[in-house]
């Protein structure tokens, strides 16, 4: 089943603390934002990506695109202020297609497998996101006091990819955008107009490259694979 990827690049990364675009920092040899692009390159079922980039990096990922042949980018547009702005401005960009994945470009583990469970469930059930089941015991806390302890067999940590069918995703950004909603993922968006979003069980190793702990646990996860 064919699709297309939007992979959000615009965020700062403050959270890394490296003074510049997270995405850019390298891990075994090539920039973080080329080992998740390699990822859907390299998917025949994969027949399009957008890359909502800031218009200052333009140019560098431009020349990234070029140097590590990826060729499936097919529009570079702004990013916004938001992580949920810069996936908009990819989906008002794109002309219909059956199936779109949302995914971190910050997340660069993700494998063809779980991109193609996600694809499937999508293409039947309307969309699908990656999640992992929580590990630790979850409590609710306000003022630093226990509220509730949650059951923890009824909690997913939620990852990227999610895959929707095209229209579903569209009218979901399209309402959230006429009245200023602002989710945290994109599935928040389709939640809200009632369509029932599946849960595909993904990885742990698909995670967000965020803090610099991160970094050592990446390389780690690359060393896994490449033995
Ligand atoms: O900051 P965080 O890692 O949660 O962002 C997730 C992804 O969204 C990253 O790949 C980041 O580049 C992207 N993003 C974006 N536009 C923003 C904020 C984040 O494209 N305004």
């Amino acid at each position: 089943m064919r699709y297309e990827v939007v992979l959000p690049a615009a965020g700062s990364g403050k959270r890394m603390g490296a003074g510049k675009n997270k995405l850019f920092l390298i891990l075994q040899n090539k920039p973080i934002l080329i080992h998740t692009l390699e990822v859907f390159q390299n998917d025949a079922n994969c027949t399009g990506i957008w890359l909502a980039v800031k218009p200052e990096e333009r140019e560098y990922i431009q020349r990234l695109l070029n140097e590590h042949h990826i060729t499936k980018v097919k529009g570079l547009p702004n990013g916004g202020e938001e992580r949920q702005h810069s996936v908009h401005s990819c989906i008002k960009e794109m002309e219909q297609v059956d199936i779109v994945l949302v995914h971190d470009a910050a997340r660069p583990f993700i494998t063809n497998d779980i991109i193609a469970s996600l694809v499937e469930c999508a293409d039947v059930k309307g969309a699908a996101i990656a999640g992992v089941r929580a590990k630790d015991t979850m409590k609710k806390v306000r003022d630093g006091i226990i509220v509730e302890t949650v059951d923890r067999d009824d909690l997913w940590m939620i990852q990227t990819p999610q895959a929707f069918q095209f229209d579903i995703l569209y009218k979901a950004e399209d309402v959230a955008e006429k009245v200023g909603f602002l989710g945290t993922d994109e599935a928040m968006l389709v939640e809200r107009l009632g369509y029932p979003v599946h849960i595909v069980e993904a990885s742990y190793d698909n995670i967000k490259m965020t803090t610099v702990e991160d970094l050592v646990i990446g390389e780690a996860i690359l060393r896994k694979r490449s033995q």
